[in-house]
């Protein structure tokens, strides 16, 4: 086994997460677009989704995507994750271009996508059984994962068995356990309720502080992408744009107290003036 992906012990209840990204860098560290865009062709014509996309996504960074429904967002990112070919343009992450799907991720797509005959615990080790890793190592990890976001006692469960937010926790699970250096995540806390979803937000954020992960996220709720992002990308309406790229000036670490910030509001109402007559924002 790689020793850089060696996990650590589990001592305490979140000591779990605490695995630090200490892969070697190669040449251009982080993600990087050049004029990327993205037409469906389907034999009812062509669906411009996209429209040429430049820009670079900093290592260590967490990226936020906002942008009305049916802008190309998810589009963008599985064209990231190699599951999907730009129509124009090229892709590179940590200096390789993206050509297919690559393992260098970690996906939580929009929606859970577990695989039905998999137990909850075995769905979770599935990159682990992907990537022959071993499993002995990772089975605590993903143990403790699961007790994080609240699925403990869920290992044994198929997934039909849970409801729509657990089975999109146990997917964030899932994503997480191999240690991704790059997580790419598609409105991963959309079907949780309030309080989760704000337990996920301090959770994910304290993960992606502690392990220097790379983080793209992408998210309806404008309040949720400047809580978490260092920079905001806010798209146009499809075939979708950049309309603007925010830097969020809040300190880290942050509590949920930044929301109360005078900078917080006055960034969500500049970024919701965008959206002006969209209802799909909130
Ligand atoms: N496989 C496909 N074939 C044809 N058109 C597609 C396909 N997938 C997506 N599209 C079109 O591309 C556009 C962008 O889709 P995408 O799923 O990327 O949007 P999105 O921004 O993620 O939307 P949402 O916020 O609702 O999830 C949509 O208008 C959709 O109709
Ligand atoms: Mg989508």
């Amino acid at each position: 086994m790689n020793p850089a992906t060696k996990p650590t012990e589990i001592d305490q209840p979140t000591a779990h997460l605490r695995l630090v990204s200490d892969r070697a860098g190669s040449a251009a560290p982080g993600i990087t677009l050049s004029g990327v865009s993205k037409t469906y062709r389907s034999r009812d014509g062509d669906v411009p989704s996209l429209r040429p996309l430049d820009f670079h996504i900093n290592e260590g960074e967490f990226f936020v995507v906002v942008g009305p429904s049916g802008c190309g967002k998810s589009t963008l990112l599985k064209m990231i994750s190699g599951l999907l070919a730009p129509s124009t343009g090229e892709i590179l992450v940590e200096g390789e271009p993206v050509t297919k799907p690559h393992g260098n991720v970690g996906i939580v797509f929009q929606n859970a996508l577990l695989l039905p005959w998999r137990n909850i615990l075995s769905n979770v080790m599935l990159p682990i059984d992907m990537k022959k890793l071993p499993r002995n190592e990772y089975l605590p990890r993903a143990k403790a994962l699961l007790k994080l976001v609240g699925l403990e006692g869920f290992e044994k469960k198929l997934p039909w068995q849970l409801s729509g937010g657990m089975q999109q926790r146990a997917s964030i699970c899932r994503a997480l356990v191999h240690d991704p250096k790059i997580m790419l995540m598609d409105e991963p806390f959309g079907a949780l309720d309030a309080m989760t979803r704000e337990k996920m937000n301090v959770e994910l954020m304290r993960i992606q502080r502690e392990t220097g992960k790379t983080v793209l996220l992408i998210t309806h709720s404008i309040p949720e992408a400047v809580f978490l992002a260092d920079r905001v990308l806010v798209m146009t309406e499809r075939p979708g744009a950049i309309a603007a790229i925010y830097d969020v000036p809040l300190p880290r670490p942050r509590s949920l107290d930044a929301m109360a910030d005078p900078a917080f509001t006055e960034l969500v109402q500049r970024i919701r003036k965008h959206f002006f007559t969209q209802s799909a924002l909130d």
